[in-house]
């Protein structure tokens, strides 16, 4: 590999950070735990939203707020390149008064600085999943534009703040999971009587274009900085060769391209035009411009499984392993996707989230994880066969680099680190941090840069 490939990691606020005492709480803080119930929650929280009495993981997360020295010294020690985090907006702004909260703005400088000590490169996401909940309760989020001014003003403030030291930067984590979880990545909810799609629609306008004064305000303000937006990557295969099945499938597919698809070329595809106008959606000239002007200098891409298109609705591939959460488990689809996307837009590809969550025991104070080793190399493989194909791979960064709060179902025991937390479902244990088999593996890895 490159010798400035980036091997990596990343996290998020909003699932480790914790300190809540000291910012304001985000989308996902008032969603509970439940493995079949959180994932229809943070689409619409429901009942949530008036916070009853409960376990919410996400305010505790893995209180990485207050052991980011310890954790980002073991990242030192396995070696990572890079290391991408989100800040969290709501300590940053703990409302729309427009006065930055200073504390906040310290304790990223403290993680960035501590980051640079060891020669990790801090990569920031401005949202993961973990935009501000007064943002929905007196805007209701990227439905309504007024959440693009205040995004701005976030923007700058952390732009001009870190841009000394922060190269690259990602809009969104996974933009096009809103078509499933409007909530957590639109901050909007949906009124009786409303049409779902008309106000998901209205909030990708509208993300979009913030995406775009993301890239203006950080090639302004620094010309040197590179931006990019993550993207969910989830190819789907047609089941069977019926041109129904196929016809699913390029539906599927254009759901979760019409987002990169704008940000990339600066324009709207026909089809996606089409749908917005479908919806009453309106277009305007300085908007429009906006994008054309502002478009994205890399792709951020995730990567944990595949589906299959199929009339027959919901099914699994029986050619594919699953983990025992049901997500298949197929490292070859990463090459298509990663040959797929870079065959479409020819810009330069970051893999920023790919890992195996599944469940993981202590055996005599260690964690024996040859299975997620095994689940990383053949990924890995694949990568460097599609860097073969030609596509332009800037960096492979893990989910996750230690083991964080899931996003689907709030568990701890859904567990995808190279560190071991020891933090149970129900919020107990010690928080002690136990390096993973897997650790020495990636930390040998990054070392001679390769793979066997
Ligand atoms: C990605 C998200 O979709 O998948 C992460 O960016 C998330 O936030 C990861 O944790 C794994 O998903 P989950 O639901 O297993 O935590």
């Amino acid at each position: 590999m490159k010798d400035n490939f980036l091997w990596g990691s990343s996290i998020s606020g909003g699932q480790c950070e914790g300190g809540y005492a000291s910012r304001g709480e985000t989308v996902v803080d008032i969603i509970p735990q439940g493995k079949e119930t959180r994932k229809i929650y943070l689409d619409q929280p429901g009942k949530y939203l008036q916070r009853p009495n409960g376990f919410y993981p996400s305010q505790k997360g893995v209180e990485f707020h207050e052991n980011y020295k310890e954790d980002i010294a073991l990242m030192a020690d396995m070696g990572l390149k890079a290391l991408r985090f989100s800040v969290l907006w709501s300590r940053i702004y703990l409302d729309d008064s427009g006065t930055p909260n200073e504390e906040g703005l310290e304790f990223y400088d403290c993680v960035i600085n501590e980051l640079l000590k060891y020669n990790i490169q801090p990569i920031i996401t401005t949202i993961h999943f973990d935009m501000p909940l007064w943002l929905v309760e007196r805007y209701n989020g990227f439905s309504s534009r007024k959440t693009i001014e205040l995004y701005q003003t976030y923007i700058e403030t952390i732009v001009k703040r870190y841009h000394d030291r922060v190269k690259y930067w990602i809009s969104f984590c996974e933009i096009n999971v809103m078509n499933y979880f409007l909530y957590m990545v639109g901050g909007a909810i949906v009124k009786e009587g409303e049409d779902k799609n008309k106000t998901l629609l209205q909030c990708a306008y509208n993300k979009l274009l913030a995406n775009a004064v993301l890239v203006k305000t950080c090639h302004e303000i620094d010309s040197s900085l590179k931006v990019g937006c993550e993207v969910a990557g989830t190819p789907c295969y047609p089941e069977t060769s019926s041109p129904e099945d196929y016809q699913l499938m390029m539906n599927e597919e254009r759901s979760h391209n019409r987002y990169t698809d704008v940000m990339v070329t600066g324009k709207y595809p026909y089809y996606f035009k089409h749908e917005m106008d479908k919806y009453g959606i309106e277009f305007n000239e300085d908007d429009l411009k906006l994008l054309k002007e502002n478009t994205l200098d890399f792709i951020a891409v995730s990567y944990y499984k595949t589906s299959l298109s199929s009339s027959k609705g919901n099914i699994s591939n029986p050619c594919l392993e699953q983990t025992p959460f049901g997500w298949s488990i197929d490292p070859k689809g990463m090459r298509i996707m990663l040959n797929k996307m870079y065959e479409r837009y020819e810009k330069p590809i970051m893999i920023v989230e790919n890992g195996l969550g599944t469940y993981d025991k202590i055996e005599d104070g260690k964690v024996h994880d040859q299975y997620r080793i095994d689940y990383l190399n053949q990924h890995i493989k694949q990568m460097k066969l599609a860097i073969k194909d030609g596509v332009d791979v800037i960096g492979y960064l893990t989910w996750s680099a230690f083991d964080v709060v899931s996003t689907g179902e709030g568990m701890m025991s859904k567990r995808y680190g190279f560190i071991y937390v020891d933090r149970n479902d129900d919020g107990s244990g010690t928080l002690k941090r136990i390096p993973k088999d897997s650790f020495y593996w990636y930390k040998d890895l990054i070392k001679v840069n390769f793979i066997k």
